[in-house]
C-alpha cells in the first residue's frame, strides 16, 4: 500500500521570491539543513525536465532523484527517486505554490507517496513529514531571511545588504530645519535610527524625493505637520534593514520605496509603517522610485480620479478634455502632461521660461504658456487656446497669485483642483465665484489616496506599468546630496528646476 504525506504551511515572501529558489532543482543542499552536497548529473541545467540531483545526506545516505514537471505558470514541480540508499520506493512528490493575497505571503504544498519495507511505515513517513517537509519549511525561511536567494533571476533585493543583528540602533544622518525660514536653516546632523517599533520597516534610504511641500514645511507654513528641529521630507527609496513585529511581506534587503503623511525622510536611515511601503520592481531603480513615487501617484490621481480623462460621458474630463497644468515642466507637471496626453486630453501648461516650454512640449503638452514678464496672466491665452470656452479641467499647484485668473480661464461647468500653493496658501473660495460658471472645486492630498496598503499598492502597479508601456517618461532628475538639501530647496523655489529633484543619501 502507498503512505502520502501532505504538508503545507505560509512562508512570509512573496511568491516570486519562494520560487525562484524552489524552481532550482539543485539548490536544496544551500537551504536544506538535511542535505549536505548536490549536484546535478550531466551538466544539465539545474531547471530542466529530465535532469537527475545526485546528493548526500548529511546522515551519510545518498540519494538521486529526477525532476518530472516543472510548471512556471502554476509554480509547481513534481520529482521521484530513481535511486536511494534510504528505503523509500515509488516515492513521488510534489510541491505547489500559491500567492497569498493578504500581505503578499506564500502558500507552500508539498505531498508525496511512496512504499515502504512491511514494519517500517511509521518510521519513513515521519521522517518524510518532519525531517523532510516540515524542517525544509523552516530551512527555507531561515534562507530567505538571511537573503539566500540574491542570485535569483529578477529578484528585487540589493545584492549590496548586509543582514544587521536586529533590534539595535543604526547609526544615521538627517536634515533638520533648526528654525522656519530660509534653505540655510536646514542642516545635516549624526541620529541613530532605534530598531523598528511593531509594524514598523527600517529603511537604509539610498535616494530621497525632494517635493514642493518640503519647502511650505521648512517655512513654517504646516507646524501641524513640522515643528522647528523636525526633519522634512515625505518619500524615499532604498533597502530594508529590518521590520518590526507583526510586518509581512518584507524581508532584509528588499528594495522598496514609501510615501507617507508625517516627515521624516531627508536621512540615511528611516523607521516607517509598513502600510507606506512598497517593493520596486527590478526595472525601476531606488532613483527612478525617489524621483517618481509621490509625484507619480499624485499625477495617477489627478489624471483618473480627479480629472477622470478616462472616463468617456463623465461629468469631468474624458478623453478629449481640455486640461490646464500650472508649472508643466515641473516635477508633477511633465508626468501629468504625459499621462494627459496619452489619455486623450488637450494639454495647456503654464511655464516661467522658453527652455521649460520645450520640455513641456516634448512632455506632451500641447499649448505652452510662457508666463515671464506678465505675472500670473494667462485666462486670455487658454481661451485662445480653446476656441474661446475656457479649461475643462484645471490642476492649480500656483495657489493665491493665480485665483482671478484660474476662475477666469476655466470653461463653464470646469473642475477646479487646487493641488497646491506654490505662490501662497489659498485664501477661502467665495463659493459664488464658482456658482457663476457652475465650476466645481476640490482640494486632494494624495496620501489620502494611497491610505491602505491595497491601494498603495494597485496604483503603485499602474505607475511602474505606466513607465514600462511608454505611457509616462521619466522626467529629468536632479541630483544633490543629503548634505546639498538647502541648495535643492534653493533652486526649486527660486523656480530654477525642471522635472524631479532627488537627494542622494
Ligand atoms: N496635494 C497633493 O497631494 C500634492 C502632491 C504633489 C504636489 N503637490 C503640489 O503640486 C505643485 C507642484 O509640486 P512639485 O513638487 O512637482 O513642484 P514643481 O512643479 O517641480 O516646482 C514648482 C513649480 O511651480 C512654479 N512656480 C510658479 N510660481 C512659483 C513661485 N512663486 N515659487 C516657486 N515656484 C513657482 C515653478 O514653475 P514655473 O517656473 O514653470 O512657473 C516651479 O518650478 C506644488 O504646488 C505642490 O505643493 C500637491
Amino acid at each position: 500500500m502507498l503512505q502520502r504525506v501532505v504538508r503545507s504551511t505560509i512562508i512570509d515572501a512573496p511568491i516570486e521570491r519562494v520560487w525562484a529558489v524552489i524552481r532550482d532543482f539543485n539548490s536544496h543542499d544551500q537551504w536544506h539543513a538535511v542535505v549536505d552536497t548536490s549536484r546535478i548529473e550531466r551538466g544539465e541545467k539545474s531547471d530542466q525536465v529530465g535532469c537527475v540531483r545526485n546528493f548526500t545526506l548529511k546522515d551519510g545516505n545518498h540519494i538521486r532523484e529526477q525532476l518530472l514537471t516543472l510548471d512556471d505558470h502554476h509554480w509547481k514541480s513534481t520529482y521521484c527517486i530513481v535511486e536511494a540508499t534510504v528505503p523509500l520506493q515509488r516515492y513521488v512528490a510534489t510541491v505547489t505554490l500559491k500567492p497569498v493575497t493578504d500581505g503578499n505571503r506564500t502558500f507552500w504544498h508539498w505531498e508525496s507517496t511512496f512504499a515502504t519495507p512491511p514494519g517500517m511505515e511509521r518510521e519513513l513517513t515521519d521522517m518524510v513529514a518532519q525531517g523532510v517537509y516540515e524542517a525544509g519549511f523552516e530551512n527555507l525561511r531561515k534562507h530567505l531571511r538571511e537573503g539566500g536567494d540574491l542570485r535569483a533571476p529578477g529578484s528585487t533585493r540589493d545584492a549590496a545588504m548586509v543582514a544587521l543583528p536586529r533590534a539595535l540602533p543604526v547609526a544615521s544622518r538627517r536634515v533638520v530645519v533648526k528654525r522656519y525660514g530660509g534653505p540655510e536653516q536646514m542642516q545635516l546632523e549624526d541620529a541613530d535610527c532605534p530598531a523598528p517599533g511593531p509594524g514598523e520597516v527600517r529603511i537604509r534610504q539610498r535616494a530621497v524625493g525632494v517635493n514642493f511641500i518640503d519647502i511650505y514645511q521648512r517655512r513654517g507654513w504646516i507646524p501641524a505637520m513640522l515643528a522647528e528641529g523636525g526633519t522634512p521630507g515625505m518619500e524615499a527609496a532604498g533597502s530594508v534593514l529590518d521590520c518590526g513585529e507583526g510586518v509581512h511581506g518584507f524581508l532584509e534587503g528588499d528594495r522598496v520605496a514609501y510615501l507617507g503623511p508625517v516627515p521624516g525622510s531627508y536621512c540615511h536611515v528611516r523607521n516607517v509603517p509598513a502600510d507606506w511601503v512598497v517593493r520596486l520592481p527590478p526595472a525601476v531603480e531606488d532613483e527612478t522610485a525617489a524621483a517618481l513615487l509621490l509625484k507619480g501617484l499624485t499625477a495617477e490621481v489627478l489624471v483618473h480620479d480627479l480629472a477622470q480623462l478616462d472616463r468617456r460621458g463623465g461629468t469631468r474630463g474624458g478623453p478629449g478634455a481640455r486640461l490646464l497644468v500650472h508649472a508643466a515642466a515641473g516635477g508633477v507637471g511633465l508626468l501629468v502632461c504625459a499621462w494627459a496626453r496619452k489619455l486623450g486630453a488637450t494639454v495647456i501648461g503654464t511655464v516661467s521660461s522658453d527652455a521649460k516650454a520645450r520640455l513641456a512640449r516634448e512632455y506632451g503638452c500641447e499649448h505652452v504658456i510662457v508666463l515671464g514678464e506678465r505675472g500670473y496672466r494667462f485666462a486670455d491665452a487658454v481661451k485662445q487656446a480653446t476656441g474661446g470656452s475656457g479649461a475643462d479641467v484645471l490642476i492649480d499647484g500656483l495657489g493665491e497669485a493665480a485665483r482671478d485668473e484660474n476662475l477666469a480661464a476655466l470653461a463653464r461647468r470646469g473642475h477646479w483642483i487646487s493641488l497646491g500653493n506654490a505662490t501662497g496658501a489659498l485664501a477661502q473660495v467665495d463659493t459664488h465665484a464658482l456658482l457663476a460658471k457652475s465650476i466645481t472645486f476640490s482640494r486632494p492630498v494624495v496620501f489620502d489616496y494611497v491610505a491602505t496598503r491595497g491601494e498603495l499598492e494597485r496604483r503603485a502597479t499602474r505607475l511602474w506599468a505606466a513607465l514600462a508601456d511608454g505611457t509616462l517618461k521619466l522626467p529629468p532628475v536632479e541630483r544633490h546630496s543629503l548634505a546639498g538639501a538647502a541648495e535643492a530647496h534653493a533652486r526649486l523655489e527660486r523656480r530654477a528646476t525642471s522635472g524631479a529633484l532627488v537627494l542622494l543619501a
